[in-house]
């Protein structure tokens, strides 16, 4: 060969690995960080659960990514419509929402629990009715707490935010909150000032599996679940569970529900 030739093909192949398959797109997460102890803004950061285990489940991926605090709703419409790759904010994986959205396998088991100020005499989810309900508009909670008192009940108030309809009930706007039960507990451990209380209804409130979510026919959604249960099988999920939430996560219950 001779030296113009063996140049060429030099040049051919650091070309070629250059664009290989290992070259990624950065990806754009969306989410609504009000939604302690998932994802909320701490001394102007994206704090949480759900943004460690973002980080871990990228990683293992190999994408760069960004995370995008978009609120609630528009949230949604970015993954809809394809603004946003994913959303990751405790989101709730449902029939409803399969027929727009494209899934994870679950990463965390959920379901609700009505908050309220404490005092007061609530012991189940039927105590709600005839009270002024606060929810976070196009969440399960807003559908737990319809199935009790009705759809678009006008006892109902629904806020962009989980945190308005925390506030609401701090200002008396509001009697109850049903939000999920992580979050409310968090609330009322970490908000002694605000004298809440909280009950949970086995029967009334069914178990929920939150997952990342993406637009349907993603082209990075079977990647991105093959690294999320990389992570979970190999210990990482139990480390950042047991350092959020103080305790070892149930594998199984995960494990039966993404079947
Ligand atoms: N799990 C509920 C749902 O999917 C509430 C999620 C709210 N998340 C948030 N980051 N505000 O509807």
């Amino acid at each position: 060969m001779n030296k113009l030739l063996k140049l060429l093909v030099l040049m051919s192949i650091i070309l070629l690995a250059a664009c290989g398959t290992d070259s990624k797109d950065k990806l754009t997460v969306a989410t609504d960080a009000a939604f302690a102890p998932f994802e909320y803004m701490d001394k102007g950061e994206m704090v949480g659960f759900d943004v460690d285990l973002l980080a871990a489940v990228m990683e293992e991926a190999g994408f760069d990514y960004e995370l995008k605090n978009t609120g609630w709703e528009p949230m949604l419409a970015s993954v809809q419509g394809g603004d946003a790759d994913l959303a990751i904010a405790a989101i709730t994986i449902n029939d409803d929402r399969k027929e727009s959205y494209d899934f994870s396998s679950p990463y965390f088991e959920s379901t609700h629990m009505v908050v309220f100020p404490e005092g007061e005499n609530i012991t189940s989810a039927e105590d709600i009715k005839g009270l002024k309900i606060g929810v976070q508009t196009g969440t399960t909670g807003a559908d737990a707490a319809e199935k009790i008192v009705g759809k678009n009940d006008e006892s109902i108030s629904k806020y962009e935010s989980n945190s308005l309809a925390f506030m609401s009930l701090g200002s008396g706007d509001v009697d109850v909150v049903v939000t999920d039960n992580v979050v409310a507990s968090e609330y009322v451990k970490n908000n002694p000032e605000a004298e809440v209380d909280m009950i949970n209804d086995q029967e009334a409130f069914e178990s929920e599996f939150y997952g990342l979510m993406f637009p349907k026919d993603s082209e990075v959604r079977a990647e991105i679940d093959a690294a999320l249960q990389t992570v979970i099988e190999d210990g990482t999920y139990a480390e950042i569970y047991e350092e959020w939430f103080g305790t070892e996560p149930n594998l199984d219950a995960l494990k039966s529900a993404s079947k």
